[in-house]
């Protein structure tokens, strides 16, 4: 970090980081990083648009029910003595909340394709417990369709319902949607006014099964298109009917769902996990890695953008308007649980190297706009890559948490092109451009700017042209592993930015591992 004569707000954060650094330097020794010389890069940015605007919903996010992502991180149930809005916990609510998550998927993932809708309505004492047979442990059902939806209207946000097409039948999958969406009367709207919900809900979008080449059924891709489009049949004229996709890398998937059920969806999906090593029998732990393995990881998100392209390549033969959409209805990282760990399925920590992958693959996104227009991080709480920590009582918001709030002036936005010339880094097998960007026009005409500086070790000074200040924020910290922790919780936090032109225009002074998201002042 190089601050400049008209950069106070660097100044600070300087100093702030080299408290930082000290205090935190002790703690992760293993994965600090040594000071070097700072880099010289351009930022270019054209004035016509890279795209459709960035829909909000790229921003989405997705809660299983699964570990501690429900229970525990989310609801506590209304007796709970931790504060909660009829068992929702007020402080986890609140935290996402001033995200402003635009749309959240449930129940599942795998959950979702062994799932009974009626287990979770009505009576809660009178409510089934059923094993959870992918993830472990029971399942009280005590959150069902109700709770969920209640849920979605704290946090304001729309709702991806995964609907099982693995072990549920056509006209059960239509029954959960009449119950939720319709308005009339019948015998399921009386019911769901009977259970307390007098108004339907309104459902965005309905997944047509889940991971269908796996946990949903272990299906041909034939076999998969024919029933979907059997499922997709009784479900029209409402939600966004969206079909199980990729998640293995299958071409074939997308040509015969694009051939045979085009217009029975409106989108299709792509799972897309980001492991360290690329190997889903060891994939690496949350912390306590070196320089390669950052480097490792943060190319493996990354690379998200070939499997985009070569999706898309394929839908653009089948569908040239681009009517269907690609939604990456999971993604994010997902390591090894920590050595000796007694937390739920799939916790793990998070650190600046997650909220590295989060950057790069929403600016992946937004260069993708004319398909992505819906994505889901995996998952919301306690769950693989989480916005939210919980132990008991205290939580925690994760860097990747930092990141979706630091680039929330993008959604809604129209992405512009943006070059950013300037070295590589090496790191292992892994060459990575220095610099990342990715720079988007707001609806009232500021423009927004991302950079992120991937290296481990040197600053990079980015010159951009620009003639105005420009003011927002900077996450960065002292080690590749910097995370919080309950005793820690400010660990890793954003330090605001802001940056004057000079003679030369306007220069963005990016530390070694940050992440800055500015725009143009008023
Ligand atoms: O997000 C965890 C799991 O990953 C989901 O249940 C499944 O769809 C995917 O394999």
């Amino acid at each position: 970090m190089t601050p400049t004569k008209t950069n106070h707000t660097m100044k600070t954060s300087h100093l702030l980081c080299k408290l930082l650094a000290a205090l935190v330097l002790p703690l992760f020794a293993s994965t600090a990083v040594p000071a070097a010389e700072t880099v010289q890069a351009r930022l270019t940015v054209h004035a016509d648009a890279a795209g459709p605007r960035i829909d909000p919903d790229v921003y989405g996010q997705f809660a299983e029910h699964l570990g501690e992502g429900i229970y525990g991180g989310l609801w506590v149930g209304p007796e709970s003595k931790i504060p909660n809005v009829r068992g929702w916990r007020k402080d986890v609510v609140q935290a996402l909340r001033q995200l402003g998550v635009p749309v959240v998927r449930w129940p599942g993932g795998c959950f979702a394709d062994d799932y009974d809708w009626r287990d979770g309505i009505g009576n809660p004492k009178k409510r089934p417990a059923r094993l959870n047979r992918w993830w472990g442990g029971a399942e009280s059902n005590r959150v069902g369709t109700h709770e969920f939806m209640d849920l979605a209207e704290q946090l304001g946000a729309e709702v991806v319902i995964a609907g099982n097409m693995a072990s549920m039948t056509p006209k059960a999958m239509s029954h959960w949607l009449e119950y939720m969406t319709g308005e009339g009367r019948s015998a399921l709207t009386d019911e769901r006014r009977r259970n307390g919900r007098d108004k339907p809900w309104k459902v965005k979008y309905f997944g047509i099964g889940n991971e269908s080449w796996g946990c949903g059924g272990n299906m041909r891709p034939e076999f998969q298109a024919d029933l979907h489009n059997l499922y997709a049949t009784f479900l029209s004229n409402g939600p966004k009917r969206v079909a199980s996709g990729d998640g293995q890398a299958n071409d074939h998937l997308i040509e015969v769902l694009m051939q045979r059920s085009l217009p029975h969806m409106d989108a299709l999906t792509l799972h897309y996990y980001t492991l360290p090593t690329g190997d889903w029998a060891t994939k690496g732990q949350a912390t306590g890695f070196d320089a390669d393995s950052w480097a490792k990881t943060i190319r493996i998100a990354k690379d998200i953008e070939k499997r985009i392209t070569t999706i898309k390549a394929i839908m653009d033969k089948h569908d040239a308007a681009k009517r269907v959409a690609l939604y990456v209805d999971e993604w994010g990282t997902w390591f090894d649980p920590a050595p000796g760990s007694k937390r739920g399925a799939l916790y793990q920590q998070n650190t600046l190297r997650d909220a590295m992958v989060a950057a790069v693959s929403l600016n992946v996104f937004h260069r993708h706009t004319d398909r992505v227009r819906m994505t889901n991080i995996a998952q919301m709480v306690n769950v693989l890559q989480a916005m939210v920590l919980t132990d008991g009582p205290r939580m925690l918001l994760t860097p990747t948490y930092h990141v979706f709030d630091l680039y929330k002036p993008f959604k809604g936005a129209t992405p512009l092109k943006a070059e950013i010339s300037g070295p590589t880094f090496r790191r292992g097998d892994s060459e990575l451009p220095m610099v990342e960007a990715s720079v988007a026009k707001t609806a009232d005409g500021k423009t927004v700017i991302a950079l992120a500086n991937l290296d481990p070790e040197r600053p990079a000074r980015v010159a951009t042209g620009l003639r105005g200040v420009v003011q927002g924020r900077v996450l960065t910290a002292a080690a590749m592993d910097a995370h919080n922790t309950f005793d820690r919780p400010q660990t890793i936090a954003p330090a605001p930015y802001r940056a004057e032109p000079g003679a030369d225009g306007l220069t963005i002074e990016l530390p070694a591992m940050s992440i800055v998201v500015v725009t143009t002042a008023p």
